[in-house]
């Protein structure tokens, strides 16, 4: 049995039928066309998959479609600029040399961002200093959940780290 659903897709509303074991992995890469989020491992170890869904992080390999009903679900197509350009997440893991073979890069943009909106909404007041920045350990306890083959994750820590900096 099919189930319709209706949800936010990088701002844009839409509305499809999916089978009740999809994931939303699946239904953004073949669905909607959407080859920027990537699969890897499918059993939510890499983080290769990882989307916004209302801002908070989820690896889409697990995520059933049916529950992206009436969500907010943000993809690595969504995240860049209304105008193309790259948004400051994307453009401060190019500047560090953080991007190799990019399988994980994706993914690792999406988690860097949900960790700035997370920041930003609980000590952000427009126009002040962040209160709490991070350290290095906990942008790496952040990111743990997002595995990378190529970098040795310094480079990617370097470029979370960049990207705090300039935000304040
Ligand atoms: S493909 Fe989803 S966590 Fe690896
Ligand atoms: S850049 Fe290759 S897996 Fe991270």
């Amino acid at each position: 049995m099919m189930h319709e659903i209706t949800f936010f897709l990088n701002e844009k509303e839409v509305t499809c039928k999916v089978k009740p074991a999809t994931v939303l992995l699946d239904l953004i890469r073949d669905g909607f066309e959407l080859k920027g989020t990537k699969p890897g491992c499918h059993e939510g170890e890499c983080g290769a998959c990882t989307v916004l869904v209302n801002d908070a992080p989820v690896n889409s390999c697990l995520f059933l479609a049916v529950n992206a009903n009436g969500k907010r679900i943000t993809t690595i197509e969504g995240l860049t600029n209304k105008d193309g350009s790259l948004h400051a997440v994307q453009e401060v893991l190019v500047e560090s040399g953080a991007v190799q073979c990019g399988f994980c890069t994706s993914g690792m943009a999406m988690s860097i961002k949900a960790m700035l909106h997370q920041y930003e909404s609980g000590h952000h007041v427009p126009g002040e200093s962040l209160k709490n920045l991070p350290d290095r350990e906990e942008i790496k306890k952040y990111l743990e959940g997002n595995l990378c083959r190529c970098t040795g994750y310094v480079k990617i820590i370097d470029a979370a780290e960049k990207l705090f900096a300039k935000e304040v």
